[in-house]
């Protein structure tokens, strides 16, 4: 029997009641653009989160775009980011016209590594030809960036710090959640994502009541004060009011799926065999286990083989964003970010989802064992 990498039809069977009655609602008032399940949702994520201000939107590459315009950050400014990342970080850069820099990531975290960031922000600052505007870290598979130190460095180089958490609202630091970690906050409702709706979705999250009114007003036409009175240009990017009708329903359960991910993960941390690499944990952090992504010596091969057990994996990411053929131009080339290589070589994500059992789990951990015997011998 074949086993779901994200299981989101369990997920609705145990919320029907709920998402059924809020979609219901929608489609009865009819207010499909900006109802106020949108409103409601931003408050109730805001709640959650600890933070005074979430703007929605209409997925998570457009709340990194958001968040870049409302800073003015154009052609000739420099945005750091870590190259072992999804595509949109490096895209969000390169629509608002400014060039990523690709930032090596730590070999333990795989999140963006503090020192290759000061060593790339030296070196933009030496040649002089764009100007360092700002860092993005992303909180990779879920864990939560090392938002203490990077807060020191974008201090010292005056850098607008974007949180791109698009997979990891849930996590935790030091009992902070995430989006309450950085000035501006970004992320992601994808279906698949700890917290996701049923389409596309995204969010930015911030105290600050100035930046929040920007986003607002960027995600709908730029306009200002009036309907059709637009004072800067912005977009169309809304997040539809059925799907924050699915999101209120799921939100209430939410720190639970967190917990429950977590269990799965303790699960697998305890019963795979010992030549398959763990996934960072940090002291202090709770990851929300958007992915739980192992390393292993021969990662097609055992992806090959668990694919005929009906076990299906997936691989974040197969190449790091310097050497993907629309950012090469910006990177180093081959072997400029050693350890980003070496990741996208080895990681390999099993399913992970609140819903899985522990005979599931069970299985998966002796495929693995097996396989990785066969694959070793
Ligand atoms: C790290 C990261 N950033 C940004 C995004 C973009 O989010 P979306 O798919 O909602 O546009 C994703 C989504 O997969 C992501 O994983």
């Amino acid at each position: 029997m074949s086993i779901p990498f994200v299981d989101l039809k369990a997920q609705y069977s145990r919320l029907k009641p709920d998402i059924d009655a809020g979609i219901e609602r929608v489609l009865n008032h009819g207010k499909f653009i900006l109802g106020p399940e949108v409103g409601e949702f931003e408050a109730a994520l805001a709640g959650h989160v600890g933070v005074a201000h979430v703007v929605s939107c209409a997925n998570g590459t457009d709340a990194l775009t958001l968040a870049l315009m409302a800073e003015n950050i154009a052609e000739g400014d420099a945005v750091f980011i870590p190259s072992f990342t999804f595509t949109a970080t490096a895209e969000a850069v390169l629509v608002v016209g400014a060039e990523p820099v690709f930032v090596e990531v730590d070999s333990e975290t795989y999140l963006i590594d503090g020192a290759d960031l000061e060593r790339k922000i030296e070196a933009v600052k030496a040649t002089g030809r764009l100007t360092p505007r700002a860092v993005i870290p992303v909180d990779l598979f879920g864990l939560p960036a090392d938002y203490e130190n990077l807060a020191k460095i974008a201090g010292a180089h005056d850098l607008f710090m974007l949180a791109d958490a698009a997979q990891s609202i849930g996590a935790h630091h030091r009992g902070r959640a995430v989006g309450s970690l950085a000035a501006a906050t970004v992320s992601s409702f994808f279906p698949a994502k700890p917290l996701g709706c049923y389409g596309d979705g995204g969010a930015l999250l911030t105290d600050d009541a100035a930046r929040a009114e920007i986003w607002r007003s960027l995600r709908g036409h730029g306009t200002g004060g009036a309907k059709y009175n637009v004072v800067r240009v912005g977009m169309n990017s809304r997040l539809d009011t059925l799907q924050a009708a699915v999101l209120l329903a799921k939100l209430p359960g939410f720190a639970a799926d967190i917990e429950a991910r977590e269990r799965v993960a303790v699960y697998y941390d305890q019963h795979l065999p010992a030549t398959a690499s763990r996934p960072p944990r940090v002291a202090g952090s709770q990851s929300a286990w958007a992915q739980y992504t192992i390393q292993v010596a021969d990662r097609d091969g055992l992806a090959a083989a668990l694919h005929e057990d009906g076990i299906p994996t997936a691989v974040h990411y197969p190449l790091p964003m310097h050497l993907q053929p629309a950012y090469r131009a910006y990177g180093g080339g081959q072997g400029s970010l050693a350890v980003s290589e070496k990741l996208a070589q080895h990681v390999l994500s099993l399913p992970m989802h609140p819903d899985m059992d522990q005979a599931t789990s069970g299985r998966i951990c002796a495929a693995i064992a097996h396989h990785l015997n066969g694959l070793d011998a």
